[in-house]
């Protein structure tokens, strides 16, 4: 019976019919997402966890957004900046996705945005803080759902200078995050009196810390601060604790340092200081709920990359419902997502006319494995977006 139904639809009479046919509704085709992100390397947890959120929050929504049915299109991005514009052509041209979502590094991204702009697909950035993504290479069909690299980071200067530190040794990845963050805090740090009398480097994704731990404790600066995320973060910690400078040289760093990681670390986080756009203690129902449904569904905690995620999906159906689920008409999507406030489990917040969030960047301490929220310490954080020709 069925067969024959569906013998019937496929020849063009039944077509016909079907089309005038009031019992007979035509399904959409699904809705092609292509989720590009590392699932391999340091960052693989990231790339997890922003999937995870994604798909929970599509799956809380029946699977369905605006009424499409969702295809997901899969690509394991290594981490690799070489293979990023081969790797996004192929998610993109062959097998046609309806949108980008990607990536976590920003050395992936800058292909990535070439490719966008390229091509015209609508992207949607759930992690990497690539500055020129929403600055100087920004476009109409790129958006992001987390941070520029310098706005996470940009808080941190004061409040180390507020803690008495007057000096401080800087240490992470020598890629494009690295030095975007270095010099996020530097101008906030030096902007209050700070003077940074070190800076150290070693190529992503390299983890032999040891030397440069060692040019630290020579150094003898007041603070460490740094920039280290995924399994990186992990062994950094640790091993910042192992060579003794925990509680001699106070370490500082954006959350990412200790987001996602805390299991891992263990003793060696406990009191650590940060800054981010996320904390495991925020009073906010959005969050509470997000929590609950998250740790439900894939029996761990999330983090901050899982509320960029979701955040993503979340900006993607709005966008897609004002189109009334027609990826085709571009530019009703992008009206609905421009100027959009986001009712993220991070708190409230709104998209800036360069495609960034604007948002609150908080003060978080480790206590146990928790990254407890202690303060706002920046209202309302909106990146610069040097460059955005869309800023006018
Ligand atoms: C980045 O490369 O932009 C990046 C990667 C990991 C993070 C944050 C930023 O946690």
């Amino acid at each position: 019976m069925e067969q024959n139904r569906r013998r019937f639809l496929q020849t063009s009479a039944g077509l016909a019919l079907a089309a005038s046919a009031p019992w007979v509704r035509a399904q959409p085709a699904p809705l092609k997402v292509g989720l590009m992100l590392p699932y391999t390397g340091t960052y693989a947890a990231l790339g997890n966890a922003i999937t995870n959120a994604f798909k929970l929050y599509v799956a809380e929504k029946g699977g369905k957004l605006a009424g499409r049915d969702i295809e997901y299109v899969v690509l394991d991005d290594e981490s690799e900046p070489a293979k990023a514009v081969d790797n996004a052509n192929r998610i993109v041209n062959r097998d046609k996705v309806d949108v980008l979502v990607g990536t976590v590094h920003s050395g992936v991204q800058a292909g990535m945005v070439k490719v966008a702009r390229e091509s015209g697909v609508l992207s949607i950035i759930p992690n990497a803080g690539f500055g020129a993504a929403t600055g100087a290479l920004c476009a109409r069909n790129i958006f992001r759902t987390s941070f520029s690299n310098w706005q996470t980071i940009h808080a941190l200067g004061k409040v180390m200078w507020d803690k008495g530190h007057k000096t401080a040794a800087w240490i992470t990845h020598k890629y494009a995050a690295g030095e975007e963050m270095f010099g996020g805090f530097k101008e906030g740090y030096e902007k209050v009196g700070g003077r940074i009398v070190k800076d150290l480097w070693l190529p992503f994704p390299n983890v032999e810390f040891q030397a440069l731990i060692t040019e630290i404790a020579a150094a003898k600066p007041d603070a460490v601060a740094c920039f280290f995320a995924g399994g990186a973060a992990v062994k950094f910690v640790k091993d910042y604790d192992a060579a003794g400078l925990k509680n001699k040289i106070p370490l500082y760093g954006n959350g990412f340092l200790t987001d996602g990681t805390l299991q891992a670390q263990g003793a060696s986080a406990q009191g650590i200081y940060t800054t981010l756009h996320y904390a495991d203690s925020l009073d906010i129902p959005k969050d509470k709920e997000f929590r609950l449904n998250y740790a439900k569904a894939y029996k761990l905690q999330p983090d901050v990359y899982a509320v960029q995620g979701y955040d993503a999906a979340q900006l993607l159906d709005i966008g897609l419902k004002a189109a009334k689920g027609d990826v085709k008409n571009q530019k009703a999507m992008v009206a609905a997502m421009e100027g959009v406030v986001i009712d993220s489990p991070r708190g409230k917040w709104k998209m800036s006319k360069a495609h960034n969030p604007i948002q609150d960047s908080y003060l978080r301490q480790v206590v146990g494995e928790q990254n407890k929220y202690v303060s706002v310490a920046w209202k309302a954080l909106e990146d610069p977006a040097r460059g955005c020709k869309m800023l006018v």
